[in-house]
């Protein structure tokens, strides 16, 4: 103990209080904003104890903030080795592999630290974006309206309003939340319902609130248990013309620990699969694709029939056909069996003819 305060107290550059460690030193820095003298008292501390855990964690937390990844992915390592089960060392190792362009190596280590921390949210968000790089889903949303300008829109599932804010100012749009959190200047065409989905297609003449026009464009984003939104795809598709577009969002999930039925982690995408397989399967008229785009995908469905009836009729063998099929059934070809498109914009420009 003696011989690591000497240490810490004559490594140069490194100004300590009595009886305050390099690495407390560091730590107060850090909190303090004060990354390079952070990094100093980190430095000091590994001199003196190179197997110091926190401190290569830190150091390479430093590194990753300041743009020095060989570094990061250093002290990374290093913190892998000593505590194999660190979820967060195996993350910040992610990160770093990944700015030094090594995107199968940052992989490995994200699944690791998923493995070890399947609620690490930041890590989910991060695989997502090395699944599907290109434009981020809300981005994707956006050049639907630029090209579509669709005269209408129905959104399920508004949350702090971010997509439904993606709306043009002359589009007559319609917010179906049962617990909106709007936190967007929302376009003036733009009304928000604070109500279930199922309740609002209940009570709503959908037509007449969209001043007796056919529902252009729609999002759900809603429930994500598939029947939800099979029943919101249902409810939509009655307003529709064959020349509408219906967006669905989380069609391709990350891992079936994300997919599951309950939600157990922030980062959740539901079974919303599901819905993907069934329109496949029981309207093979539509036209059915997935965005690789992230987080999960959006799910983009053309050939719109209002008149079809099938959904509805067959809705309770089709609800407990498709809830019988396990995550896994995905393992045989999970790109093809969900349609996954590619997210390049000029591609998805030519299924919107
Ligand atoms: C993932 S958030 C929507 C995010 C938003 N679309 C976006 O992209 O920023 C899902 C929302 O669905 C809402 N929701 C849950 N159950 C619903 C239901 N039965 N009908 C409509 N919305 C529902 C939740 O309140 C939540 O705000």
């Amino acid at each position: 103990m003696l011989g690591r305060i000497l240490k810490d107290l004559f490594a140069p550059n490194v100004r300590l209080r009595p009886g305050q460690t390099a690495f407390q030193a560091g730590v107060e820095a850090y909190k303090a904003g004060e990354l390079a003298a952070a990094a100093e008292h980190f430095a000091a501390t590994l001199r003196a104890e190179p197997e110091h855990l926190e401190a290569h964690s830190y150091a390479g937390g430093i590194d990753l903030r300041t743009g020095r990844f060989r570094e990061a992915l250093g002290h990374f390592e290093r913190a892998r080795m000593l505590d194999p089960r660190n979820a967060e060392c195996h993350f910040g190792a992610a990160v770093a592999q990944r700015e030094l362009g090594a995107n199968e190596a940052a992989r490995e280590c994200c699944e690791t630290a998923l493995a070890l921390d399947p609620g690490m949210h930041p890590a989910h968000d991060f695989l997502a974006g090395l699944n599907f790089p290109g434009p981020y889903y809300l981005e994707v949303i956006s050049m639907f309206h630029s090209h579509l300008r669709p005269r209408t829109y129905l959104e399920i599932g508004v949350e702090t309003g971010q997509s439904i804010a993606l709306a043009r100012p002359e589009t007559r749009a319609i917010g179906i939340d049962p617990e909106p959190k709007i936190a967007q200047r929302l376009p003036p065409g733009a009304s928000i319902h604070s109500t279930t989905s199922d309740e609002y297609f209940a009570a709503h003449d959908v037509q007449a609130e969209l001043g007796g026009l056919p529902i252009d464009l729609a999002f759900i984003d809603g429930m994500h248990r598939f029947e939800f939104a099979l029943r919101d795809f249902i409810n939509i598709e009655k307003h529709c013309t064959s020349r509408s577009t219906i967006l669905i969002h989380d069609c391709y999930p990350l891992s079936r620990h994300t997919a599951e039925r309950e939600r157990r982690t922030t980062f959740w995408s539901g079974d919303i699969w599901r819905l993907v397989l069934l329109l496949r399967k029981y309207r093979p008229d539509l036209s059915v694709k997935v965005i690789g785009t992230a987080p999960t995908g959006l799910g983009v469905v053309r050939r719109l029939d209002p008149g079809s009836g099938v959904l509805r009729e067959k809705y309770d063998a089709i609800v407990g056909e498709f809830l019988a099929l396990d995550y896994s059934v995905l393992d045989a070809d999970k790109p093809g069996m969900l349609a996954l498109y590619p997210n390049d914009w000029e591609k998805v420009k030519a299924i919107l003819q």
